[in-house]
Order: C-alpha cells, then structure tokens, then sequence
C-alpha cells in the first residue's frame, strides 16, 4: 500500500500493480497532484522488476469525470501556456509496461484521456466515454482529438467532440475504444486477469510489442514494418526468446526473466 493521497497503489502478488483513482467525492476529477501521483507511481513501477504490469481503475461507479473544473478556472491563458500537466500526461505516455484501463460509469474528458493512455481498456456495462468539453467551450486537451480519432475513426470521434455525446460500453467495444464489455462486477476482475496473464509473458517481448504497436499511431506503414524488424531482431538476442521457444520445443512452460 502507498501513502499517497489521491491514487491508491495495491501491488499484486501476480505482478500486477492495481491503481485506484481516490477522489470519490469528485467523481475522481484529475486535479494536478491526482496526475502527478499517478505518473510518479508509473516511474516507479517502471523500475520495479517485480511490476509486470498495471491496471488502472477509479471504483465501481465512475472512472474520472475529467480535468478538475475547479483548478482550471483559476487558468488564464499565460497559466494554460505554462500549465505543467503536458508534462506530466507525457510521464505517464511513456510509461513503457502495459497498462490496463477498467472503466466502470463515467469517463470523461480527461478521464477519457487517462483511458487512451492505457493500452487497453475493458468496460463495465455501465461505462459511458465522453469528450464534453465542447460543452464548456474548450476542447480537448490531454491527446483526446488525436488519440480519439486514430482509435474510433472520424465520423465517431467528430460527434463526440463537437456534440459531447457520451457512448455506451457497446458502442466502445464496437468502435475500437475498448478491447471488451464485462458486467460492471466483473470489470475490475476481468482487467486484472488479462494483466495477470500479459504478466507471465517475457517482460521485454511485451514491451517491444506495446512500443511497436504505438509506433503505428506516429508511422506510415514501410517505417512501422522497418520499425517491427528492427524490434524483432533485437528480441533474437534475448535469453527469454531462448528460453520460450526451448520450452515449447521440450513442451514445458517457459520461466521468463526479464533478460
Ligand atoms: N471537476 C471538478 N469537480 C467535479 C468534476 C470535474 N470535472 N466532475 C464532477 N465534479 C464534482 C462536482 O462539482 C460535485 O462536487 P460538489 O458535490 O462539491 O458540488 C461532485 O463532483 C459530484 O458531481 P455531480 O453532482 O455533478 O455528480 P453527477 O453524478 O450528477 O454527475 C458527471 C456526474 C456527469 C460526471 C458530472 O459531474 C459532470 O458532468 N462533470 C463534468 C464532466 C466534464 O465536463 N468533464 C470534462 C472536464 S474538461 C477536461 O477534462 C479537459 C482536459 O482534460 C484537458
């Protein structure tokens, strides 16, 4: 357990690193040192062996309700230019080991966000995703257009962000946003599953494969090809790559290092 005041760290014994957003009585809005918690607790899990990989969640009734309206409206223009928050939302983008986002009722605006950071997410039949601030007169501003539209395509992502109108975890799934639908009981259960299995593969095979995978985000095909090669080819040199194709050949499981 940490001490931290607005996210809770549970380490598993699985490998699997539980974090829970904790500002209920905000809908978990993400207030500056709410984001600066979770991307110090992302570098630290970063250089923790031990951390395989991390599942993010807020409780059983919402996942983030966005940007905490209250600290931005103290903003002026020159304290949105200077706003450390681009910093920090690139803290926890690179976080480079997967992470699973499991999303119970409303996430939204930044919670949507924090969502597309993760690099899957599961979704209770209650989730609702939303970019509604357009509805406040702003937009987006933590990767939301971009992330969005590479996700869900265009059509999905200009009505969410020129109208504000939330989609169900159907609609989600459907789209691409989210990797599965669970009953809301079984949500947080079924991501730290999926975390536990990504965890037992070979460390550095998966996060080659996240850091290819987003690479097709920034790339065109021929540089994500020579990308993927290249990636590839360094696995070659790994113990865990012996050690996985040994264990299938001797039809035993592998026992992955990390090396
Ligand atoms: N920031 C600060 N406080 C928030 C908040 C937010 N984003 N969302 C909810 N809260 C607070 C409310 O002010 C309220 O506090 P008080 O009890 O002190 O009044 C408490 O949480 C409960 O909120 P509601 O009574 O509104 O709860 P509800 O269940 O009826 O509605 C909701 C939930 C639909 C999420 C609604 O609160 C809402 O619409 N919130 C704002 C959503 C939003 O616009 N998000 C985008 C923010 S901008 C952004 O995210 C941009 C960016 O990252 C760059």
């Amino acid at each position: 357990m940490s001490s931290y005041n607005y996210i809770i760290a549970e380490p598993q014994e699985t490998g699997v690193l539980l974090i829970k957003l904790n500002r209920p009585e905000a809908r978990n809005a993400l207030t500056t040192a709410l984001l600066t918690e979770l991307a110090a607790e992302l570098e630290a899990a970063q250089e923790n062996d031990l951390i395989r990989a991390v599942v993010l969640y807020g409780n059983d009734s919402v996942f983030a309700a966005g940007a905490d309206l209250k600290e931005m409206a103290k903003l002026d223009a020159v304290g949105v230019l200077q706003d450390v928050r681009p910093k920090i939302w690139k803290r926890i983008y690179d976080f480079k080991k997967p992470m699973i986002a499991a999303v119970n009722g409303y996430c939204l605006g930044g919670g949507c966000e924090l969502a597309m950071h993760a690099d899957i997410i599961i979704a209770g039949e209650s989730a609702e995703f939303g970019q509604p601030e357009i509805n406040l007169g702003i937009i987006p501003g933590a990767g939301g257009t971009q992330r969005l539209i590479r996700t869900v395509g265009k059509s999905l992502a200009m009505k969410m962000c020129l109208s504000g109108e939330f989609i169900n975890a159907d609609v989600a799934v459907a789209s691409g946003l989210a990797a599965e639908k669970t009953a809301d009981d079984q949500t947080l259960e079924r991501a730290l599953e999926l975390a536990t299995r990504i965890a037992k593969k070979a460390p550095l095979a998966v996060q080659q494969a996240k850091e290819v995978l987003l690479k097709a985000f920034e790339t065109d095909l021929e540089a994500g090809l020579h990308y993927e090669r290249k990636a590839f080819t360094v696995l070659a040199a790994t113990e865990d790559r012996n050690e996985g194709i040994a264990a299938f050949l001797e039809k035993r499981k592998p026992e992955y290092k990390g090396r």
